[in-house]
């Protein structure tokens, strides 16, 4: 079932695909589930998918807790799991996950800084989504730290070859010439209007968000899935560093824009040979 460029594709529901799986079978895990907007999430295009509860927060609950089982099974004892969230559900999702991963695998909760969209004049406007990060066995999960930015050099000396120090008791300290290192904290921006990446899936994610994830969390080779995947944006970053890639959403419309930007045919769901390099 492995597609041409190391990838599967799959229309249909995410649990019936994960259950059809074997353990530990994904060596990172990406998910994007509806954000309990109580609203279809649409996009000029006519593209959309619903993100009404009806039973509110529990039934949302209901619906992500036994898919968040499947992937506690379906993570190798090297994997991780990213939930991509907002300040609808993220708490009520952390308590769902400390108890299926315990809180020791608890990594992250990485606040996704950006500045589109509507302002409030009744509170701050809330410009962050929050992404849990629990390792399926902490301590054994792969980690690569990297570095963006630069560093407040601003006022401190400099050496004959113009690079900033800072003088410590024990000789300069000079800083490292790829930045700092990146925290809890990503200010990556949302994908613009007129970007060249938009596919015009509502709520499309952009890929600078998903490479950063998959460099910290997977090796070359690994397998990465995203069984919400929507447009593909996680297996379009998967496949551009490459990595092996799952993806599944249900909506159809989804999977066509996915199947496009990845050059694949989709799969029905049925048990298959994605675990085989
Ligand atoms: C927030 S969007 C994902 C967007 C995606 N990250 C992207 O960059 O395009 C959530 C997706 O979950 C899909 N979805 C909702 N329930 C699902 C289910 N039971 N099985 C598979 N996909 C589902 C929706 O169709 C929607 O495309």
């Amino acid at each position: 079932m492995a597609g041409d460029t190391g990838g599967t594709l799959v229309c249909g529901d995410n649990l019936t695909l994960m259950r059809s799986l074997p353990d530990d079978t994904c060596d990172l895990i990406y998910l994007d589930p509806p954000f309990n907007t109580r609203k279809v999430r649409a996009s000029p295009n006519g593209l959309s998918y619903d993100d009404r509860w009806e039973g509110g927060v529990q039934s949302y609950l209901d619906f992500l807790r036994p898919r968040l089982v499947e992937v506690y099974r379906l993570l190798s004892c090297r994997g991780s799991v990213y939930v991509h969230l907002d300040w609808r559900t993220a708490h009520y999702v952390r308590v769902e996950l400390d108890r299926i991963f315990s809180p020791a695998n608890f990594l992250n909760e990485i606040i996704w800084s950006y500045r589109t969209g509507g302002l409030s004049k009744r509170w701050f406007a809330r410009k962050h989504d929050t992404i849990l990060l629990y390792a399926r066995s902490n301590g054994k999960h792969t980690f690569n730290p990297a570095r963006c930015g630069k560093f407040r050099t601003d006022g401190l000396k400099r050496d004959r070859q113009g690079r900033p120090y800072k003088e410590t008791k024990s000789g300069r300290l000079y800083f490292h010439p790829d930045g700092p290192m990146v925290t809890d904290v990503w200010d990556i921006p949302f994908l613009s209007t007129v970007s060249s990446e938009r596919t015009g899936y509502p709520t499309q994610k952009p890929e600078a968000l998903l490479r950063r994830i998959i460099e910290a969390s997977s090796s070359p080779g690994d397998l990465v899935a995203d069984f919400f995947c929507g447009s593909g944006t996680t297996c379009v970053a998967a496949s551009r560093l490459g990595r092996r890639w799952l993806g599944c959403d249900d909506s159809a419309d989804a999977i066509a824009i996915a199947a496009g930007r990845l050059g694949v045919e989709p799969c029905p769901i049925t048990v298959g040979d994605i675990t085989q390099e």
